[in-house]
C-alpha cells in the first residue's frame, strides 16, 4: 500500500469513497454520497489523497479536503483593514478529515497545507478571495486546528476560523 504523492479530484469510478472512514459519520457520508455529485453540480470540488491498492482496481481514500466558494459580513472578519459593506468573497474549506488508519501521522497537516495552497492557486487565477473561512467540527478538531497560530476566531463565533489570503500566501 503506498500513498499518492498528490492529491486527484474525486472519481467514484476511481477511489473506493464508501470504504473511507474517518470516525466522524457526516463526514464519510460526505465524501461516498455528495462530495462527486457537489463537484458536478459546480458547488464544491473534493480532492483526495490516494493509497494503491493493487488488490482492487480502485484506491482507498486516505485523506480528502473538500473547497468552496462563500461569502462572510465584514464585521464578524478578524482584520484590522477597513473592508466594504457587502459580502466579503472568501473560499471555504468546507470539509478535512484523514482516515482512521492514517491518523496521527501528520497527513491532517499535509491536507491542510495542501489544501491552502489549492485555494492560492485558485486565488492567482481569479477567483478572488479574501482570505480561507472554515469551521471547526468539534472540539477535537479545534485541537487540531489550534495547532496553527496563523487561523484566528471569528468575532462572533469561535468555532469559525479565517485567515487572510496575504497570510496564506507567505506560507
Ligand atoms: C482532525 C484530523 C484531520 C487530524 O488529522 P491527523 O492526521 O490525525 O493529524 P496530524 O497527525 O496531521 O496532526 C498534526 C498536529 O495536530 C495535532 N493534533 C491532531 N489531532 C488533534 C486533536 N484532536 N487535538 C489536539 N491536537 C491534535 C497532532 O498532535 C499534531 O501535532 P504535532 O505536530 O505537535 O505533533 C483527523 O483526526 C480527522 O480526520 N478527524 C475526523 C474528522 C475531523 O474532525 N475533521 C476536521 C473537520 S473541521
Amino acid at each position: 500500500m503506498k500513498l499518492s504523492q498528490k492529491f486527484f479530484a474525486v472519481e467514484s469510478s476511481k477511489h473506493l469513497i464508501k470504504k473511507f472512514d474517518c470516525g466522524k459519520t457526516d463526514m464519510n457520508q460526505f465524501l461516498s454520497r455528495f462530495a462527486v455529485k457537489h463537484a458536478k453540480l459546480g458547488l464544491s470540488r473534493t480532492m483526495v489523497l490516494t493509497v494503491d491498492d493493487e488488490t482492487n482496481n480502485k484506491d482507498h481514500v486516505a485523506a480528502y479536503y473538500t473547497i468552496a466558494a462563500s461569502n462572510v459580513i465584514r464585521n464578524a472578519i478578524p482584520t484590522n483593514q477597513s473592508l466594504p459593506h457587502y459580502p466579503i468573497p472568501v473560499a471555504l474549506l468546507a470539509r478535512l478529515a484523514v482516515d482512521v488508519d492514517f491518523q496521527g501521522k501528520n497527513l491532517g497537516e499535509k491536507t491542510l497545507v495542501y489544501a491552502l495552497r489549492h485555494v492560492v492557486r485558485l486565488c492567482d487565477r481569479g477567483l478572488p478571495a479574501y482570505g480561507l473561512v472554515l469551521d471547526v467540527l468539534d472540539d477535537g478538531a479545534l485541537g487540531f486546528y489550534q495547532k496553527f497560530n496563523f487561523l484566528h476566531a471569528f468575532s462572533d463565533n469561535p468555532m469559525r476560523l479565517f485567515v487572510p489570503m496575504d497570510v496564506l500566501r507567505q506560507l
